[in-house]
């Protein structure tokens, strides 16, 4: 039976990450029509209810009713090792990263982990996600399993590596394309969930391997592609080393047939103009990881260049190298790299990067990441007075925009007052 959800409702209109909160409308007692897990229609709640009288109709009161999360860069292996300290990105690789890694090759720890990842999404309101798994293809197993019980539009690959990790994380650049290629055709359009090809990073693939993973992104150009883009300054240099020959750190993909529009470059802090013009050229997207950014000691994304040029950029928690599983944690700590970089975002671009524009990054805005009749229902409703410190601030608020703005900077999964995926509530 169809369902009629009542709350506030965001709508986009445009792009807001361009255009602002121009581009969105609020409805202050609006509503949502759902039916077979599809939004089948949005609007005011009175005209809604008086349309579909025979809806069950689902109250929220004055929750704000959103898309549902959607984190285009996440390392679920890296659930249990989150909040790990001290480290910048090669020591803390080796030394907390890799020896959790490592016991993926034991199933039952896979699906452990993963079903405590998408639980801890869920909770946070997080719906659909990009994530690394291991070089173990039982990692994949593992969290496609674990999505597909759940209904969830998720992607995902096998991490590949060939070199400068343990021997117990290294595979070959045929068996990285064998694997991966099986692991591909068994999972890639199975329900809702998508393969991503997955190299780690230059550091640790060899161009052979880059090359073979280059040809089966070839052989299947609707994957998406997944690696990690001059994130720390040392990392960059070592790139430098391994591959004497390339232009910049970007060439290293580029040469070996991992740049296309399908890709996702996580981080991309320290971009060279040339990689910069070459990614927006393409039409690749850049995924902004700040938490992670800043917990690592990564460095400032530049908010203000990359915006100008007019960038496909996605937002995403990096767990467990980002310090949250939450997106709202998540757009604060952009918000803070906003500042710092002299771009401050505005609330709806926050909310934007977190809902669609990581749907887009992922080739998945036609299905995911906003409210609007023959999308996905998968969607949250949020409290926007979770706690005493944001109920108090959010009492002065004057609009929908400063009503959001202190769960975004102040909220946690106590704002997340419930989650539905494909229609049916999992949290
Ligand atoms: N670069 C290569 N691998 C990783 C990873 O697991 N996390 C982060 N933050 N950066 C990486
Ligand atoms: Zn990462």
């Amino acid at each position: 039976m169809a369902e009629l959800h009542l709350g506030q409702v965001l709508e986009y209109r445009g792009d807001a990450l361009v255009e602002g909160p121009e581009a969105v409308s609020h409805r202050r007692r609006g509503g949502m029509l759902i039916d077979g897990g599809m939004i089948a229609a949005v609007g005011e709640a009175d005209d809604l209810r008086d349309a579909h009288p025979q809806a069950e109709i689902v109250d929220h009161g004055d929750h704000l009713l959103s898309p549902g999360f959607v984190d285009a860069h996440v390392h679920y292996p890296q659930t249990a090792i989150i909040a790990s300290w001290g480290k910048r990105l090669i020591d803390w690789l080796n030394t907390y990263t890799f020896p959790e890694e490592i016991s993926f090759a034991d199933p039952a720890h896979a699906e452990d982990i993963a079903t405590r990842y998408l639980d801890l999404a869920l909770m946070n309101g997080t719906t659909s996600m990009c994530s690394y798994c291991t070089i173990h293809p039982a990692s994949v197993e593992a969290f496609f399993t674990a999505a597909k019980a759940r209904g969830m539009r998720a992607a995902a690959g096998k991490t590949c590596m060939d070199r400068h990790a343990p021997e117990a994380l290294r595979d070959t650049p045929q068996s990285a394309y064998d694997d991966s290629r099986v692991l591909l055709q068994k999972w890639h359009g199975t329900g809702r969930l998508s393969y991503v090809i997955t190299p780690r990073f230059s550091p640790t693939s060899s161009a052979d391997q880059l090359c073979a993973l280059g040809a089966l992104w070839a052989e299947h150009p609707d994957c998406l592609m997944q690696t990690h883009l001059s994130e720390q300054v040392d990392e960059i240099a070592w790139v430098r080393e391994l591959y004497p020959t390339a232009r910049d750190y970007l060439d290293t993909y580029e040469t070996y047939g991992l740049l296309g529009e399908n890709a996702l470059y996580g981080h991309a802090i320290h971009l060279e103009p040339r990689e910069a013009d070459r990614i927006k050229e393409i039409g690749a997207a850049l995924i902004h990881c700040p938490t992670s950014n800043t917990f690592i000691g990564s460095g400032l994304f530049d908010w203000p260049t990359r915006l100008a040029e007019g960038q496909q950029i996605g937002l995403a928690t990096d767990t467990g190298g980002g310090s949250s599983f939450s997106m709202l944690r998540t757009m604060a700590a952009a918000y803070e790299i906003g500042q710092l970089t002299h771009q401050p975002l505005h609330p709806a671009q926050l909310w934007w990067l977190a809902t669609q524009g990581s749907a887009q990054s992922m080739r998945m805005g036609d299905k995911i990441g906003a409210l609007a009749p023959g999308m996905e229902a998968d969607f949250i409703a949020v409290d926007l007075a979770s706690t005493l410190a944001i109920s108090q601030r959010v009492a002065r608020a004057e609009d929908i925009w400063e009503a959001i703005f202190p769960t975004i900077m102040m909220g946690d999964d106590r704002a997340i007052a419930g989650t539905w995926v494909a229609g049916k509530r999992l949290h």
